[in-house]
């Protein structure tokens, strides 16, 4: 293939590289590449294909770089997923279901990072037309403080060529690409979002990104079924992951980092999707809660650790008796099968009657828990409702349940305690520590128990 036998070269300094670079990062000229053969053509067997100067070792110590350098984004919630701002030369991968906000969110970047550079926001979805209007909402009703600045480019493109040819022209500090399924390569067969085409088209953009220093945002849709061809298959690719989350009928978004080269992961940040667009939850457990009904059965307060920050939660549980045939078990931000086991020691380790009994349990405001530091919540929401017996308002609940009805010890039990005594509770339920390691903020009361059922005694009302 003619590919092999070819290189490019800067004819700005002589950097030379496998692909035509927009910028050369080693004299940081504009479109300086040039193809050229490379010598004797073929390269000889023995030899390493692609060995160009840029793979040259170096000393570590000459290496620059290393995260300096980042741009600071206004959205403190993003910048907090991103590991505290937009690395220069990132590739960051933005997934989410259709209709999130992802289209929204990055709107509101672009419109506030645009007074500080050039952003290119390429769509292929939507006509620059219907993204003015999206801005202009967002203007209106102050969801971007910064006017149409003049630093915001639009642009209604899915051809790779000519979206890379922008770049050159344009010469954008931040590039957006909405979305990477509707990007095709005109080189492949395949159609655009086919597995090739994302493969290929992400791989261009990781070029130029390493090869420029442009941090570049590709938005990715995740369907039910074509998971496969979706942002998964470019999680390796790129530097971050990021997921948009989040209950479609609810206000409240959760911004995921699942993967970060830069920063620590299962990093959340929260948004409320507002007439304004995305807007900052900056007290998530507050606002979580702020709907709750003390002294509700069935009502318990978890605390779950999202990344490094932890967050308070209502999980509900509702039980109620079975109308025909098999009694269901509903769970709505906990994974089913987490709600199974959880019931099954409530039967036969305290001897709930649940034989007759559909349960739902919910998790308040579209959170969706994988921690099991919040069984013993979600037993206690169980068995309030059972025994119509409420739980303490006062009082959050902590603590992984095991197969013989114990109380597990949970990680990072400080930041919890810490959290719940700052939002004004008064005592927490957790498993009796064994080791005592960690120091435990003072100013909340701690009612160990060992098993489940001492932790139910302890965390309900007019019990303990
Ligand atoms: P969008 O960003 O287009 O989602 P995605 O790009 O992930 O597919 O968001 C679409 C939804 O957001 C749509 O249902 C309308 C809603 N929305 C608001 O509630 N407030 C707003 O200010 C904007 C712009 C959109
Ligand atoms: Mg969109």
């Amino acid at each position: 293939m003619a590919k092999t036998k070819t290189h490019y070269v800067c004819q700005s300094c002589g950097r030379t590289a496998a692909k035509a670079l927009g910028k050369c990062p080693q004299c940081g000229e504009w479109d300086t590449y040039v193809e050229e053969l490379l010598e004797g053509s073929a390269p000889s067997r023995g030899k390493a294909k692609g060995l160009t100067a840029a793979s040259k070792p170096m000393l570590l110590a000459d290496v620059n770089g290393g995260g300096e350098g980042r741009l600071l984004l206004s959205i403190g919630e993003f910048a907090r997923v991103l590991g505290g701002g937009v690395v220069p030369g990132s590739l960051v991968l933005i997934g989410g279901d259709p209709g999130i906000g992802k289209s929204t969110l990055l709107l509101q970047t672009a419109m506030e990072m645009a007074p500080r550079g050039t952003v290119l926001y390429v769509s292929g979805e939507e006509s620059p037309g219907q993204i003015k209007m999206r801005a202009e909402r967002l203007l209106g009703a102050g969801g971007a403080s910064n006017g149409l600045a003049d630093g915001l480019l639009l642009v209604t493109e899915t051809n790779m060529d000519a979206i890379l040819q922008h770049v050159r022209d344009v010469k954008p500090s931040i590039l957006i690409i909405d979305s990477i399924q509707t990007v095709y390569d005109p080189e492949l067969d395949s159609s655009a979002g086919s597995v090739t085409q994302l493969r290929e088209c992400a791989d261009q953009f990781r070029q130029l990104a390493k090869g420029t220093g442009l941090p570049i945002f590709l938005i990715g849709h995740v369907t039910k079924e074509g998971v496969i061809a979706g942002p998964r298959l470019l999680e390796h690719m790129v530097d971050t992951v990021l997921y948009l989350e989040g209950d479609r009928f609810q206000s409240y978004r959760l911004l995921r980092a699942v993967k970060n080269r830069f920063g620590a992961t299962a990093e959340v940040g929260v948004f409320e999707m507002a007439a304004g667009g995305m807007i900052e939850v900056p007290n998530p457990s507050e606002a979580f809660l702020a709907e709750r009904v003390v002294n509700a059965p069935g009502s318990a307060i978890a605390v779950t650790m999202e990344g490094t920050r932890p967050l308070l939660v209502e999980v509900q549980g509702l039980t109620s008796p079975t109308a025909f045939g098999n009694p269901r078990r509903s769970a709505n931000g906990i994974d089913p099968n987490r709600l199974l086991l959880i019931s099954a020691v409530l039967a036969r380790r305290l001897g709930l009657k649940l034989g007759e009994q559909d349960i739902f349990v919910n998790v308040v405001g579209g959170l969706r828990i994988s921690e099991p530091a919040a069984d013993l919540a979600m037993a206690a929401a169980i068995a309030s409702s059972v025994k119509d017996t409420p739980l303490r308002a006062d009082t959050v609940l902590i603590g992984e349940v095991g197969l013989s009805g114990e109380l597990r010890a949970v990680p990072q039990t400080a930041a919890r305690l810490r959290e719940a005594k700052a939002l004004g509770f008064k005592a927490a339920v957790l498993p009796k520590r064994l080791r005592t390691g960690e120091e435990l903020p003072k100013g909340i009361e701690l009612r160990e128990a060992r098993t489940l059922k001492e932790g139910l005694v302890l965390g309900m009302v007019g019990k303990g």
